[in-house]
């Protein structure tokens, strides 16, 4: 499929449904603590989307081809999950780290963003994990403007993650999202400089690197969604929905909460 660029219009409509997303990202963090399931993570936010917000949660019943429909609102990868973790009765912890991730539609068009959360007081090397890989979608992002190549912006993130002695995990990838939740490009997030696509002003994609204190490899739970790592290692994720331009990028998933940008890149 080609890619599609944005006109002015939908450009103002994919800032609106950003900062809708990055919203619930901010509203649930007062939430995350000790004796919360992720069941009711979910349907807090389900409900903030629907009854505050005006906005539906694009996985709820989500079903590309060979899945199964998505069963929640939104997805909760705890610890050694990677991500699409789906919501229910696991209770969480002190040191406990997990991604949130959040995708609403609004008049249509899509705002996807994740972000890490701690549970009490993270270990040492939990922490280092999530700071890294924040660095690691930052990475990634300053290096979006018109003429980049994608390979460019793999490369920036898989060297600072490899740097740290982590890895980057390979089956999944960020995405060009506008009416569609998932369209062209893919973003990998590693890749050799001076290769792939080169972006565009008026596209629209995320930027979501999944990252491994262990190795790269995963594996699928049986419930057909939630990624772990195969060697049980702690995993981090990061997304935000950005904006080409043509003298750089513009970050559409921010809000009053967003965490500002790590100040070495
Ligand atoms: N929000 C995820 C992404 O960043 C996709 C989740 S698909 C779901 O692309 F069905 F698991 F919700
Ligand atoms: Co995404
Ligand atoms: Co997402």
């Amino acid at each position: 499929m080609p890619v599609v660029l944005k006109t002015a219009e939908e450009i103002a409509q994919m800032r609106v449904a950003g900062r809708l997303a990055a919203e619930v990202l901010d509203f649930i963090a007062p939430h995350v603590k000790t004796g919360m399931t992720t069941g009711r993570l979910n349907d807090v936010c389900h409900a903030y989307m629907t009854d505050v917000q005006g906005t539906m949660p694009a996985p709820l019943n989500y079903a590309p081809p060979g899945y199964k429909p998505f069963p929640k609102a939104i997805c909760t990868s705890v610890n050694h999950q990677v991500c699409h973790g789906i919501p229910g009765e696991r209770v969480l912890k002190p040191g406990d780290i997990l991604n949130i991730d959040v995708t609403v539609i609004k008049d249509g068009f899509h705002g996807d963003s994740s972000r890490m959360y701690y549970v009490g007081e993270p270990s040492i090397q939990a922490r280092r994990l999530s700071e890294v890989t924040y660095e690691c979608m930052w990475r990634g992002i300053e290096r979006v403007r018109a003429g980049t190549q994608l390979g460019d912006l793999g490369a920036a993130i898989q060297a600072h993650a490899e740097q740290h002695g982590y890895s980057v995990v390979r089956e999944f990838c960020g995405h060009g999202i506008g009416r569609k939740f998932h369209e062209d490009p893919q973003i990998l997030h590693y890749g050799k400089p001076g290769t792939g696509m080169r972006l565009e002003a008026g596209m629209t994609f995320t930027v979501e690197p999944m990252i491994n204190a262990g190795k790269a490899g995963i594996r699928e739970l049986a419930d057909g969604w939630t990624i772990v790592t195969k060697d049980h290692s702690l995993s981090a994720q990061w997304e935000h929905t950005v904006l080409v331009t043509a003298t750089g990028y513009e970050v559409l998933t921010t809000s009053a909460g967003t965490p500002a940008a790590p100040r070495l890149l």
